[in-house]
């Protein structure tokens, strides 16, 4: 039987835990026209809450409209996600309306289409046709006085396509005030911060902040139990050494969960060799991930993560010196900001003032770099 527990692609908005609040926000917001965004550590459930918050809008009578950046190299690219985006997401007879409006556009020069004759003397080509793009939504006001809540996720690759990319979506957004309110996500807070958050950047105080946190012990363990359950089994005594390890962390819940699943027998309950095995089964998920994210990281990275997953002293600490080899100063600030930027590790509550993001990561770098044996 296929598990109830999704943990490789965004949930629908039916099988969504928690998030209620963040989702009532967000399309209040966007009802009343301003402009968000939304900020969380990588799966932490942003896509997700984003489609729950599309449909709510179009069950509001907005029309909505979702798009992903993540890879966009150029302004033409962005052009034609957007333009793809309408293409696949509006319904007839607004769809009809955009084929025919889309043929009055200029080009988005994606990459391998033919640049237009003299496109090469322009400055920059493809900002003509992202600018038509961004548009639609004060042409769809103007044609059909209808309003629109568009989403930008993983917005902050915009920084990946030019320098001044973000300054042409602005340019056209300002004017939007009536016609559509936006919501930008990113998963890199450091870019997020860097577009949002900086003086020069056109963005800066644009978009108020939601904050994706952890999700709720109360709500994972009632969600858990009630989808053993609904397949004949019981989540039983593995339930607390499953929410301890997940931290709150959504998608960890949801692998943890998936695997201890799988390895419950129906009408059957999870016991400690189930837990052991499932934890066997994540591990074997996730190393390549973990191996691969430590080795793109530098010593003092390495260092600093391996004492706050360690989280038993300060990280300026005698025992942080001799125990992980990190140096007394603020020579390791720059790699801390760094961490954070690349959203590996959170300010906390704790004894270093840090949390790693990733609780698996966590455990394999408090185990000494390597996986505990479970038997
Ligand atoms: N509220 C939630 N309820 C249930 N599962 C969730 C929730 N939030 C996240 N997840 C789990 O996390 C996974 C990732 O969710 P999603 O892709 O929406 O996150 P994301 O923040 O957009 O990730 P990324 O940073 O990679 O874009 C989902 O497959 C799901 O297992
Ligand atoms: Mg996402």
């Amino acid at each position: 039987m296929g598990s109830p527990f999704i943990y490789e692609e965004p949930v629908g908005p039916t099988e969504l835990i928690d998030r209620e609040h963040e989702a009532e926000r967000l399309l209040d917001r966007l009802l009343d026209g301003r402009n968000t965004r939304l900020e969380a550590p990588r799966r932490y459930g942003k896509t997700s809450l984003l489609l729950k918050v599309q449909q709510d809008c179009r069950d509001d009578g907005l029309v909505s409209v979702y798009v992903n950046f993540l890879g966009v190299l150029t302004a033409g690219d962005i052009a034609e996600r957007i333009e793809r985006a309408y293409r696949e997401q509006l319904d007839s007879p607004l769809r009809r309306w955009f084929t025919g409006l889309v043929r009055t556009l200029r080009p988005t020069l994606k990459a391998g289409g033919p640049l237009p004759v003299g496109a090469e003397v322009a400055v920059t080509p493809g900002e003509g046709g992202l600018l038509d793009r961004l548009s639609v939504p004060r042409r769809l006001m103007e044609k059909h006085g209808k309003r629109s809540a568009i989403v930008f996720d993983e917005f902050q690759d915009v920084l990946r396509a030019g320098d001044q990319v973000d300054a042409v979506i602005r340019s056209e957004l300002e004017r939007h005030r009536d016609a559509a309110a936006y919501v930008f996500s990113g998963s890199h807070p450091g870019m997020m911060r860097e577009l949002f958050g900086t003086r020069r950047r056109a963005f800066y105080s644009q978009a108020g902040l939601v904050a994706l946190g952890p999700l709720g012990a109360a709500d994972l363990a009632e969600e858990i139990g009630r989808r053993f359950a609904a397949h004949r089994r019981d989540v039983g005594d593995a339930l607390g050494p499953l929410l301890d390890l997940a931290a709150g962390h959504p998608q960890r819940a949801m692998l943890l969960a998936h695997h201890l699943f799988q390895r419950t027998r129906t009408g059957r309950a999870a016991d400690s060799d189930a837990w052991g095995a499932a934890l066997g089964d994540a591990v074997r998920d996730v190393d390549g991930e973990v191996q691969a994210t430590w080795q793109a990281l530098t010593a003092t990275e390495r260092r600093l993560l391996a004492a706050i997953a360690g989280g038993t002293a300060g990280l300026a600490s005698r025992e942080a010196r001799v125990r992980y080899g990190l140096a007394k100063t603020g020579a390791h600030r720059g790699a801390l900001e760094r961490l954070e930027g690349e959203g590996q590790i959170v300010r906390a509550q704790t004894v270093t003032g840090w949390q790693v993001v990733d609780p698996l990561f966590a455990l394999w770098l408090r185990s000494g770099r390597e996986w505990p044996v479970w038997d």
